[in-house]
């Protein structure tokens, strides 16, 4: 199928255009930024969310609209309201509206576990404003959606806004981890790759206007994950643990809130963690050290 995908620059949508592609979709990227990821068998357009007339214009070609742009950190979130309020609700709009108008068979949009949650703030409210659209659309014009709702992701390709790249990175260049929180806070996890493939997976007819929860199995304790880190760099990193002043993160549950229920989809067989962190730290080692050859494992 003809495949767009906005915001496939980045981090996980980089990831599922590369699923697809390996699918056998002849894949479009639509981004504010060029992909550094783009296959040969891609097509790059560069443009922002907010420009209709160039968003209409690449929507009409395609079947199937993956939405991950937009501005995706909770922290940048909390600073810019209006910019999130423009770039990922009145973005989404857009998108939505063109997708009705030109027919697109399915548009499926990266939501997140923080939904059911008090927490976010402004990040968490574009999401539920997001899915509401999206359910109105549904509702209205009977575009056919997937809302698919991300846990907390890790692998290749992170940068430090993602919090296991950053623990990793710290571990790696100074030789210790200062994680602010009290160490008790629960995460679900789930490998970027495992996340692709779920997110393709749902182009099943079955999965059509349904809310999917892609949160992985590997629900861990922030303590735990750090030790298992120390494990990893044979306990040669030391590890401190500071009271945090942060309110936009849940301590150990999002699940407060709830909108429409979700089902959780879990793919079998998927990266175990421990691979997935030893495969993390390769890549950022390889990063810090870059006269030094690193293999990172394929999976
Ligand atoms: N990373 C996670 O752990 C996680 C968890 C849950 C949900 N999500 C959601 O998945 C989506 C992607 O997250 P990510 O981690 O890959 O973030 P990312 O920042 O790596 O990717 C977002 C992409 O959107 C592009 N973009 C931003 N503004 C744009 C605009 N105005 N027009 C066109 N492109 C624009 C950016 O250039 C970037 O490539 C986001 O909606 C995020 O909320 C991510």
């Amino acid at each position: 199928m003809r495949v767009l995908v906005f915001g496939g620059s980045g981090f996980l949508g980089s990831h599922v255009a590369d699923a697809l592609s390996e699918a056998g979709h002849m894949v479009t990227v639509f981004d504010i930024k060029p992909s550094p990821y783009l296959r040969n068998d891609q097509i790059m357009v560069t443009g922002d969310v907010l420009d209709m007339n160039l968003v209409e214009d690449v929507i009409k070609n395609h079947e199937i609209v993956y939405h991950f742009a937009g501005i995706a950190d909770i922290d940048e979130c909390a600073t810019r309201p209006i910019d999130t309020v423009k770039f990922n609700i009145l973005g989404t709009v857009q998108i939505l509206d063109a997708c009705q108008r030109y027919k697109i068979k399915r548009f499926i949009f990266a939501s997140s576990a923080y939904v059911f949650s008090n927490s976010g703030f402004f990040y968490c409210s574009s999401k539920k404003a997001c899915e509401s659209l999206i359910e109105d659309y549904h509702n209205v014009y009977g575009l056919c959606y997937t809302i698919l709702r991300y846990g907390s992701l890790y692998g290749e390709r992170a940068d430090k806004r993602n919090s296991i790249y950053k623990l990793i990175k710290q571990a790696l260049s100074e030789g210790k981890i200062t994680y602010y929180g009290t160490g008790d806070e629960l995460r679900e996890y789930i490998h970027v790759c495992d996340a692709a493939q779920g997110s393709i997976l749902i182009l099943k007819p079955e999965y059509e206007n349904q809310n999917i929860v892609l949160t992985g199995s590997e629900k861990m304790r922030y303590k735990d994950l750090l030790e298992m880190i120390r494990e990893m760099l044979d306990n040669r990193i030391e590890i401190q643990i500071k009271p945090s002043e942060r309110r936009a993160h849940y301590r150990v549950t999002p699940y407060n809130f709830s909108p429409k229920l979700g089902k959780k989809l879990i793919n079998n067989p998927h990266i175990d963690m421990g691979q997935g962190l030893l495969n993390c730290m390769a890549e950022i080692y390889g990063q810090l050290h870059k006269e030094k050859k690193v293999e990172v494992c394929a999976y």
